[in-house]
């Protein structure tokens, strides 16, 4: 039986931070406004020079680090990104260049903020086959691109970052540690109430800035990341009080903790770091995590539950013992 480990983890955050009251100088809001409403203190934004694949290097770097392995050791790089530098090739081939990596595969995947969840659940999926042994999954972003930041309602939420696991597959008579079990839905018929146009497909479009029913999202974003956790708790005959942490995306605190209530998960086990990064999508559950495992709250053998929601709607969830 192979067991997926996650042997490294490592993120990157740009440097220049942008505070609430730095917002509410270009455009009619307050840090209290903010603040009160989803969590958000700060956001880190890239400069201008650095595009995803930067942000992602960095990240990568930095969990390459922590696993104590080389580059060339990685088999499958798996780059969850909705802001790629290019529209072809993949940001993850990108990365491979720029890591020196000749050999083996490397593609994205688009799952929105949910990216992150999608791409550890495919590179579970390809260690636990047997066909890649070592899998660097990223989930990196520059949403500060896609933001209209004449919009309140929307600029006010996001901020740039990257995050990255290194995985390995180990033989085990059981699962001790590892990625115990995972699940990812959608559900395309909500696509409209959280977009970005721009696609070269659609050559009408002029718009090509995030677009948010909020209310809409938030009620979703807790009914359906409450009941796909229940899910794979259940089929994992796993109880909620074995959870040590529980690492969701990092959207809004009040979604956070909304959904830890209706679980039934007590608020001290909930990883924070939206009040310092924002949302970041696809980067924000890796950057939690090394923010937490560098803080000293999660450590070796701790149970995680790691959850996201997304445009889509896009969702999943992971549970593993780290
Ligand atoms: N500053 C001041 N006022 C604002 C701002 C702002 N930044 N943004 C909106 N307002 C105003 C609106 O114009 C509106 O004014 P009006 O009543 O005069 O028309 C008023 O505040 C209320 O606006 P609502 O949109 O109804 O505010 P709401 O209480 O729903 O909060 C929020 C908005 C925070 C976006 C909320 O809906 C939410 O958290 N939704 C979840 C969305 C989310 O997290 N998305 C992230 C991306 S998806 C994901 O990652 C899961």
């Amino acid at each position: 039986m192979i067991n997926t480990i996650v042997k490294g983890i490592g993120m990157y955050l740009p440097e220049k931070i942008l505070t609430n009251d730095d917002i509410s100088e270009f455009v009619n809001t307050s840090h209290e406004w903010i603040y009160e409403r989803t969590g958000i203190r700060q956001r880190h934004i890239a400069s201008e020079d650095q595009m995803t694949s930067d942000l992602a290097h960095m990240a990568a770097l930095d969990a390459i680090q922590d696993a104590n392995i080389n580059a060339a050791d990685i088999d499958l790089i798996i780059l969850a990104t909705s802001t790629p530098d290019q529209v072809f090739p993949s940001t993850a081939v990108k990365l491979q260049d720029i890591l020196n990596i000749k050999r083996g595969a490397a593609f994205d995947i688009h799952a929105v903020c949910s990216g992150f969840i999608y791409a550890l659940s495919t590179a579970d999926n390809f260690i636990k086959s047997g066909k890649y042994k070592r899998i660097l999954v990223v989930g990196s972003e520059v949403y500060s691109r896609i933001l209209d930041w004449k919009d309140r309602s929307t600029c006010v939420l996001f901020g740039d970052a990257s995050g990255a696991f290194i995985l390995e597959g180990q033989n085990k008579n059981s699962i001790t540690s590892g990625i115990i079990d995972s699940v990812i839905r959608s559900d395309g018929q909500y696509r409209g109430k959280l977009y970005c146009d721009g696609g070269p497909s659609m050559k009408s479009s002029t718009d090509n800035f995030i677009n948010m029913d909020g209310k809409e999202v938030y009620k979703h974003a807790v009914e359906k990341q409450t009941a796909i956790v229940e899910e794979l708790l259940d089929s994992a005959g796993v109880d909620i009080d074995a959870i040590d942490w529980f690492v969701p995306h990092q959207a809004n605190l009040r979604i956070l903790q909304t959904t830890a209530k209706k679980l039934k998960l007590k608020e001290e086990k909930i990883i924070v770091t939206v009040d310092k990064h924002a949302n970041t999508s696809s980067a924000s559950i890796p950057v939690a995590m090394a923010t937490a495992v560098k803080d000293g709250k999660i450590k070796r053998g701790d149970m995680l539950l790691l959850e996201a929601f997304g445009a889509g709607f896009t969702w999943g969830a992971v549970l593993l013992r780290y």
